[in-house]
């Protein structure tokens, strides 16, 4: 570590210290020059003070407002996002916000309000844009080698069976569901094809009712239509016996399978096909499709808890993700492709398309996404 590179060193601030909440605090503190002074969590802390050496402190107020904290992580609950991140905003430090970045396009609107008000960087830990193989489809769809982008289709499902306790994550109120909760391939979508004109979702809680269960949809299915005339399937849900995990798309001429569960990415043009790494090495990929491969339930809807250690690939891109913010606070240059992830702006989009297919599902009709963002009630 050379801490001489890096003069003024960084002490962040972590606001819940659960599983994901010290996998960041981890990736952080392996960055130069970093530090996590302080933590708020309710119940969590401390291990959060003995692993990260992270000062408790008792309410977001005060660690937002304390002198020893220069940037603020907010990996709480999901309901819980847009007090941590207005009030990180307020005491003028930039924030990484975990996804979703909330469960509402209004309350996505008041975070990036703030932050904007403020002039601090809200990046929010859409995961998924770090992975050297997302990474490298984009590049090829902006270099033109797939062509024009006629369709993505993206699935995250599985099975899950009976649970002794109901993490808040099963709980549509608190985590937003499966669609909120893993909003990371609608993210993805929309990184490749734009903000969607219509959003249309049909399913419901087809297989897990009762007292071992949450009450979120257990089966959601989305189609998006595109301004220019593609479209967009996603699936999503724990109500699917045959797992599924993975994003293709579909170009005028080539293809590229960004595979999560055979873990790496497959792209085909002009006659050809080609494998790459989807991860950082061959050791990533593998342990991630070793994951899939042995686990009764399917990876894409496994939830960590704050005991559990995240695996390989994981903890793989929490460190390029940390990095980047890191280096952005340290003095590096910011990457195009990743302004709209750090203002906030394409997780606040997220949440808009998702609010959309809520509405659709809801009241049973294509939705305009403009509806929601121009908080119109307007018929389709
Ligand atoms: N990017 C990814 O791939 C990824 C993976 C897992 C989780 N996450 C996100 O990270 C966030 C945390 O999830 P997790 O898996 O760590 O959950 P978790 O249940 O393991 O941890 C949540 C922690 O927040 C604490 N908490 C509860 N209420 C709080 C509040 N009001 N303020 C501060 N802390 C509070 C809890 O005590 C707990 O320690 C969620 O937003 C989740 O969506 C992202």
């Amino acid at each position: 570590m050379n801490q001489s590179a890096h003069p003024r060193p960084i002490r962040y601030g972590l606001i819940g210290s659960g599983y994901f909440g010290l996998a960041l605090g981890r990736g952080f503190l392996r960055q130069p020059g970093a530090r996590i002074s302080r933590v708020y969590d309710p119940e969590n802390a401390e291990i959060a003070r003995r692993e990260l050496g992270a000062v408790p402190t008792a309410s977001i107020r005060e660690l937002c407002e304390s002198d020893d904290v220069d940037a603020v992580i907010v990996a709480s609950p999901n309901w819980a996002h847009r007090e941590a991140v207005v009030q990180a905003a307020e005491a003028g430090k930039p924030i990484f916000c975990e996804k979703p970045m909330a469960l509402s396009y209004e309350d996505c609107s008041a975070m990036v309000d703030a932050a904007q008000r403020a002039g601090v960087l809200l990046m929010s830990g859409h995961v998924m844009n770090f992975m050297n193989g997302v990474r490298r489809v984009k590049r090829l769809i902006a270099d033109g080698v797939l062509g024009d982008v006629l369709y993505c289709r993206a699935a995250r499902n599985g099975w899950e069976e009976p649970q002794d306790t109901i993490s808040w994550k099963k709980r549509r109120e608190l985590s937003g569901g499966h669609l909120y909760h893993h909003i990371h391939e609608l993210d993805v979508v929309q990184f490749i094809m734009g903000t969607p004109k219509t959003a249309t979702m049909v399913g419901g809680n087809v297989a897990h009712q009762g007292e071992h269960f949450g009450d979120e949809d257990d089966l959601l299915l989305i189609t998006l239509e595109f301004e220019n005339g593609s479209f967009a399937t996603l699936e999503y849900g724990s109500a699917f016996r045959w797992p599924e995990h993975y994003l293709l798309v579909q170009g005028t001429l080539g293809a590229a399978m960004i595979d999560m569960t055979d873990t790496g990415v497959t792209v085909r043009h002009s006659g050809t096909e080609e494998r790459f790494l989807l991860h950082r090495n061959e050791e990533e990929d593998a342990q991630r499709t070793a994951i899939y491969a042995s686990s009764s339930m399917d990876g894409g809807i496994m939830y960590g808890t704050p005991t559990t250690t995240p695996p390989l690939w994981l903890t793989g891109i929490v460190e390029q993700e940390t990095e980047y913010f890191h280096g952005l606070l340290t003095g590096a240059d910011p990457e195009p492709e990743f302004a709209a992830l750090t203002d906030g702006s394409a997780a606040r989009l997220s949440i808009a398309t998702a609010d959309a297919l809520t509405r659709s599902l809801a009241e049973d009709r294509k939705v305009r996404v403009a509806e929601i963002l121009e908080g119109a009630e307007v018929s389709a």
